[in-house]
């Protein structure tokens, strides 16, 4: 284990990344943030704390997180939340949940109907949904949507990129137009939607931005280079982005999901679905509500301190590999 140096004489410590000899303390760090502190996102809802849950730890008296303090912690109460390719799969239970949660979510996909659908069966549970039809590879439709869930809705939070084409081609097969089909979905359109979503999130204090991307990324699947190069270029984008908004109080981090029981699984056949779910160590395949506690987290103050960075839920694939 790596400790941070520690002024001897005082016990503060000393913060990496700053100027040689320069040793701050962290209050006076957080102060200038654009960031919600985390005590800050722990005490907002003003729940009463356990009684004397207090931590005298040396000069950092800090309230101990009880039941109720994690449980704000992954409240998303009056955020607004876009989902693209919620109207089934992942980011049908990532929008459910989101909901569930107390968010206002836009469920998104190219299909109005099934966009419909997914909206109303939120509102029947109790949730608030607005369905907005809209296909990724469109940017006017990318447009439209966030103009259309900003004046229902008021802003945005929370946007999941969570849509995708799975169109799989041998590395001598890829075509120009098959190349810019691909891309356009899941590479161009995370980027082009979250330029669209930027001045809202910009006005957000919980500004946070999933992008789903694959654990095929990492790996060499038969014929998926042009699907894992697109969700590689993803991942490098969530960095970047993150990079780039990081003092600007907007967190971008990504999924990477191992082979989960979709359309988009299930369209392969049954014998391919088998080899994956075989692929992975736990030698099955998810459910989608398996990816929802890494998503809320993502998405929530529960990750308040993590931007960039990719959380890979797979069933083991990546490392069995
Ligand atoms: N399932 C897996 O094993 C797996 C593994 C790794 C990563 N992932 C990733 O997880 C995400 C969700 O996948 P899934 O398995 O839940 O897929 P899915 O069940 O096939 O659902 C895909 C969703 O995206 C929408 N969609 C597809 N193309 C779109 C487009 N061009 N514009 C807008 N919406 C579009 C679909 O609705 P419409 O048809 O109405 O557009 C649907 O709502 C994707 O990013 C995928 O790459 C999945």
């Amino acid at each position: 284990m790596v400790s941070p140096p520690t002024n001897a004489s005082n016990g503060e410590v000393a913060v990496f990344g700053g100027q040689s000899g320069d040793i701050t303390r962290n209050d006076d760090l957080l102060a200038g943030s654009r960031h919600q502190s985390f005590a800050e996102a722990v005490s907002c809802l003003g729940t009463p704390r356990m009684a004397g849950a207090t931590d005298r730890a040396g000069e950092n008296e800090r309230t101990m997180l009880d039941r109720e303090g994690i449980a704000r912690l992954h409240d998303l109460t009056g955020r607004v939340a876009l989902v693209t390719g919620g109207s089934r799969g992942i980011g049908l239970a990532v929008a459910q949940a989101f909901a569930a949660q107390g968010a206002k979510v836009v469920v998104s996909s190219r299909k109005a109907r099934a966009c419909d659908e997914a909206a109303a069966a939120i509102q029947e549970a109790g949730g608030e949904a607005l369905s907005v039809a809209a296909h990724v590879g469109e940017p006017e439709d990318l447009r439209n949507l966030v103009a259309t869930a900003v004046k229902s809705f008021g802003g945005i939070d929370v946007l999941v990129n969570n849509a995708a084409n799975p169109l799989a081609l041998p590395i001598g097969e890829i075509t120009a137009e098959a190349f810019a089909k691909s891309f356009e979905v899941n590479v161009r359109g995370p980027l082009f939607l979250f330029q669209a979503c930027l001045e809202h999130l910009l006005d957000s204090e919980h500004a946070a931005v999933v992008n789903v991307i694959s654990a095929g990324a990492f790996l060499h699947t038969p014929g998926g280079s042009l699907y894992g190069a697109g969700k590689a270029a993803l991942l490098h984008f969530t960095r970047s982005m993150a990079a780039e908004f990081a003092d600007q109080g907007i967190r971008v981090n990504a999924l990477a999901p191992g082979p989960t029981d979709t359309t988009m699984v299930r369209k392969t056949g049954s014998r391919a679905a088998a080899s994956m779910a075989q692929s992975t160590r736990l030698k099955r395949l998810a459910e989608v509500d398996e990816m929802v506690g890494a998503v809320l987290y993502l998405a929530s103050d529960a990750s308040s301190y993590m931007t960039g960075q990719c959380l890979t839920v797979d069933g083991g694939l990546v490392p069995a590999r």
